[in-house]
């Protein structure tokens, strides 16, 4: 299987306090990869040393075999291939609909602004957004806003999306949505990495679920294993607290 991502020895401190410790893990083409764990446990420290949102303190971030941490790499050429999707969508207000998901291929990918609606209507379409095109994201619903921040990412065709906690600032009833885009891609054969508190939603797409507690991979696996058979008995409290709130 080919390895899109490798993280291995990873660690993140903050001064003295380490919110990463000797984090290993890898995502292969086409997997999606879960990552749960409680409030604090470093799972957006993760996604944004991933990115180089954040600089590890130590350790390897592999892409497709290279060690983007040496000097020699470029970060702005690796993060080209890396799609982003936050809880607070990090849409740009100022602009509509379709200028929010052209103007990264402009400026990033060198695009013509003909060819970049182009892509941006193909991916609005696929989030069900493209009758929104002239909307500015004050007019959208968190749902709605949520959807065009996916398609904005998509439109940079990257080869990883990354998403951390996409639902997490939504109304109850605009999850839904967010969610059956989000399964739409997984079953797409796109790569992803998901920060997620949706248990039900991790259970049924991931390919391995990654639980984190107090900056450790405290269990790892498909998702069978973690939500029905955990070895760990902090993943056992962990999704005994969840799953009943
Ligand atoms: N920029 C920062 N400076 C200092 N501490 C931080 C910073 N970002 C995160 N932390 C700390 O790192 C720990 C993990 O945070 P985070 O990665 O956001 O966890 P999670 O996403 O799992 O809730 C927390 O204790 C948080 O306070
Ligand atoms: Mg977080």
């Amino acid at each position: 299987m080919e390895k899109v991502i490798e993280i291995q020895h990873l660690n993140k401190a903050f001064g003295s306090h380490e919110v990463l410790k000797d984090i290993n893990f890898s995502v292969n083409k086409g997997e999606v990869v879960c990552i749960i764990g409680s409030s604090g446990s470093g799972k957006s420290t993760l996604l944004r040393c991933v990115n180089l949102l954040e600089k590890p303190s130590g350790g390897q971030i592999i892409y497709h075999g290279e060690d983007i941490l040496d000097d020699k790499h470029d970060v702005y050429e690796y993060r080209k291939n890396l799609g982003m999707v936050f809880q607070h969508f990090n849409l740009f207000n100022n602009h509509n609909v379709l200028n929010n998901c052209v103007v990264g291929q402009i400026k990033v990918l060198k695009r013509s602004k003909q060819d970049a609606e182009k892509v941006a209507m193909k991916y609005l379409t696929l989030v069900g957004m493209e009758r929104f095109v002239n909307a500015k994201p004050k007019q959208l619903s968190g749902g709605q806003k949520q959807r065009v921040a996916i398609a904005r990412a998509l439109s940079m065709e990257p080869d990883v999306m990354l998403f951390d906690e996409p639902t997490s600032a939504l109304d109850p009833e605009m999850v839904g949505e967010v969610l059956k885009v989000m399964k739409d891609l997984a079953q797409s054969g796109l790569t992803m990495l998901i920060v997620t508190h949706e248990m039900e939603f991790a259970r049924e797409v991931s390919d391995r679920v990654v639980f984190m507690d107090k900056g450790v991979i405290a269990e790892e696996g498909p998702p069978e294993q973690i939500f029905n058979n955990p070895t760990e008995e902090r993943t056992r409290e962990f999704l005994k607290r969840t799953l009943k709130a």
